[in-house]
């Protein structure tokens, strides 16, 4: 708590200003209530002979008068009711909305409508209403020395003041706490979301080698072995790290990525542990590093095989006794962490190539899960699409609910180099291509093309026949992709290709296609 200084030289002069001020003061100085009203006392304590004070509020829920802050009670008094008798002058002052003054209480017969010989003292009673608009906040009621100080204690509109000003800052206070309640809700929603989203029903994949990963996922999350996760780009590891903590006992406590590929190697020690104040230049305040505010919660270590060597002696210490010091620091502090780490790299490679640490990745292979490629999984592969669909459908208001044949044998016949992602990307794009209801092969990027055997000139055969039979597939693909976006309408698909409907049916009775084939796809 600050101290406010009151000056006493001008007292005589501009009290009641420098009261002002000093109150102004303080209360911009904190947002805790009691604290804040605490000091405002103590000032009126040392300036104005101030004895008691209480501040009532309207309960939020009951909306009955509450003293939230009480000051110069002792415990006998509280413990005998005192403050029931204050509470009982607030209320009756809130009532008739006017302030209580009692010049000289002992002059006063009663305040509460009997003789209270613990009123009866050489004091000045005051009690003001807070009321801010139309509305009643509470009242503060001071007890003073009496000291016939006509000046200040005549004039009302001093409290008066000091009273709108709490007012005002109670108010405030207020709707930091509202507002501070509908964040805490919004974040336990965002929390309940995000155990959605990374519960593994919610991820896709039938396939032998994904129903493995979700056993291992399932069997490592309530521990707290560190878990290796390796497998090639796109394969799904960032989203196995969060499934590993939403399913975890940490599941409420912070997870904190770190992308050890991208920091650059200057800063990784104070992103990671950070530092103390004046640990260098820059350094004007002490910062928390990445693992200090993970924790309680998971550490994700991904692309743990960039980590430059000196750095991985580093983790390699945090991983052993689970502690780090601050950069400039002396003081060891204990990090209570679950280390998930990621790579594409084949560690053990790295390792021979002594460009990794063997010790580290003992320390890191507690429990290795690797995901498989996408092309070990095709089964998955036409879930996955649909299941992409379907999202970017929504995200970009379109009604495409169908994958076409054609475009389902692309898909299949492909081998995923970028994996997941790649696909994600791939049914993104085409669900911005795609005008109609279904995606189509010419949706699809045009190097999956290649990929269709259709379009293949036969191994080993270099004949004439085969540059026909070439062009003949070729054709087919045009006409097929026309029919299929008209559902198998031939007078539709002809005016697409900008040709008759009699040259069209010629064509396709010569390459043996036929409208109904196309039918399927008709919603
Ligand atoms: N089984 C799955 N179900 C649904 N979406 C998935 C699945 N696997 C991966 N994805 C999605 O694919 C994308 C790539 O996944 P992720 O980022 O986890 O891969 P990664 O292995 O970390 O890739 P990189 O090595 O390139 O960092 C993400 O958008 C992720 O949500
Ligand atoms: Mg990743």
């Amino acid at each position: 708590m600050s101290t406010v200084i009151y000056d006493s030289e001008h007292a005589d002069e501009s009290r009641e200003f420098s009261l002002l001020l000093a109150i102004t003061t303080i209360l911009s100085s904190s947002f805790n209530l009691k604290e804040t009203l605490t000091h405002i006392f103590d000032v009126l304590h040392h300036n104005v002979s101030l004895i008691k004070g209480t501040l009532s509020l309207y309960d939020a829920y009951s909306y009955d008068l509450k003293i939230e802050v009480s000051y110069g009670f002792s415990d006998e008094e509280i413990k005998s009711g005192l403050l029931e008798k204050w509470l009982v002058v607030s209320n009756k002052t809130l009532d008739t909305e006017q302030a209580t003054i009692i010049p000289h209480v002992e002059e006063e017969v009663s305040i509460i409508g009997e003789h209270d010989p613990e009123l009866l003292n050489d004091e000045s009673f005051i009690c003001i209403p807070i009321i801010i608009g139309d509305s009643k906040i509470g009242a503060i009621s001071l007890d003073f020395q009496y000291k016939n100080d006509k000046n200040l204690f005549q004039n009302i509109k001093f409290f008066s003041i000091i009273s709108l000003m709490i007012g005002q800052e109670i108010k405030l206070m207020q709707l930091l706490e509202k507002e501070k309640e509908s964040l805490r809700k919004e974040n336990i929603k965002l929390k309940v979301d995000l155990k959605e989203k990374y519960n593994i029903h919610n991820m896709i994949g039938r396939s032998a080698p994904m129903i493995d990963i979700y056993e291992h996922i399932m069997q490592v999350a309530h521990s707290n072995a560190t878990v290796l996760l390796s497998g090639e780009s796109g394969t799904g590891k960032e989203l196995v790290a969060h499934a590993i903590h939403y399913n975890s006992n940490r599941a409420e406590q912070p997870f904190i990525k770190i992308n050890c590929g991208a920091i650059p190697e200057n800063l990784l020690e104070s992103e990671f542990f950070g530092y103390e104040k004046g640990a260098f230049t820059d350094a004007q305040e002490t910062k928390m590093g990445l693992i200090e505010a993970a924790n309680g919660g998971t550490v994700f270590l991904d692309e743990i095989g960039e980590l430059p060597i000196l750095m991985q002696v580093k983790i390699l210490r945090v991983l052993q006794d689970r502690e780090f010091t601050r950069v400039g620091g002396i003081e060891s502090f204990k990090a209570d962490i679950r280390v998930v780490a990621a790579t594409n790299k084949n560690l053990e490679e790295e390792i021979s190539q002594k460009r990794f640490r063997k010790d580290l990745f003992y320390r890191l292979n507690v429990f290795p899960i690797i995901l498989p490629p996408l092309r070990d999984r095709a089964m998955d592969v036409l879930l996955l699409a649909e299941h992409f669909l379907e999202k970017f459908s929504k995200e970009n208001s379109k009604e495409i609910n169908d994958i076409s044949q054609s475009a389902l044998k692309l898909l299949n016949d492909y081998d995923w180099p970028g994996n997941v992602r790649e696909l994600e990307n791939c049914m993104e794009r085409a669900t911005i291509l795609c005008q109609r209801d279904t995606i189509l092969p010419i949706h699809l990027p045009n190097h999956f093309q290649k990929n269709n055997e259709r379009l293949m000139i036969p191994e080993g055969d270099d004949s004439i026949d085969s540059f026909t039979l070439l062009v003949e597939n070729f054709e087919k693909e045009i006409i097929s992709n026309a029919l299929d976006s008209t559902h198998g309408n031939c007078s539709k698909a002809a005016r697409t290709l900008g040709t008759t409907h009699r040259i069209l049916s010629y064509r396709m009775r010569k390459l043996g296609l036929s409208k109904t084939d196309f039918r399927s796809s008709d919603k």
